[in-house]
């Protein structure tokens, strides 16, 4: 009796949980590629988000752009617009939007859409047949662009 009472909170606290995590296809863009609802559904953590930016196995977001208050960070690129004052420029809502898929902002642009699961070419296919079969997993998790996105919006001037 009482296992199952626990069971049953528990499959309630995970079925709330997964509601409020944005699948990729779900995304919902405004008219200029902004994006209202936090994909996790939580808060991003700022610190984390440097991380994100800044680390080759993540967003590697700074081998295409330059942010002044990444100093301790080598080799920033310079594809992509320098990011320092992205907090005084940029909203939240567009800032989420260009990270989750940034051709909604910029048509054609070369950044990659970090949570995007369809509409690929399959790698593989045309040599091997063996391309990957269902959803590619997305390059970034939501939380991961919620964090990248707090951390972009502390990038300031003064
Ligand atoms: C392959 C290079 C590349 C990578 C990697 C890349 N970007 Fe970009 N990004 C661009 C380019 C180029 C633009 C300018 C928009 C355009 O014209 O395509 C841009 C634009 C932006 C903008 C808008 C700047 C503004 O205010 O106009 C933001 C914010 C941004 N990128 C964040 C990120 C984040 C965060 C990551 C990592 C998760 C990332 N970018 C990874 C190339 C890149």
């Amino acid at each position: 009796m009482r296992l199952t009472a626990i069971s049953a909170a528990l499959a309630l606290v995970a079925g709330v949980a997964s509601a409020e995590t944005v699948a990729p296809a779900d995304v919902v863009f405004g008219e200029y590629g902004e994006v209202a609802q936090s994909l996790s559904g939580q808060p991003g953590d700022a610190e984390r988000g440097r991380d994100v930016f800044a680390t080759k196995s993540k967003g590697n977001c700074v081998s295409c752009h330059a942010v002044a208050q990444l100093a301790d960070v080598p080799f920033h690129g310079e594809v992509g617009p320098e990011l320092s004052w992205t907090g005084d420029s940029r909203t939240i809502e567009e800032v989420r939007g260009i990270v989750a898929n940034a051709k909604m902002t910029f048509e054609g642009s070369v950044m990659p859409a970090f949570y995007k699961t369809s509409g690929f070419i399959r790698p593989g296919d045309a040599y091997t047949g063996k391309a990957p079969k269902g959803e590619l997993a997305p390059l970034l998790s939501a939380q991961d662009i919620e964090d990248v996105v707090a951390f972009l919006m502390t990038l300031k001037e003064s």
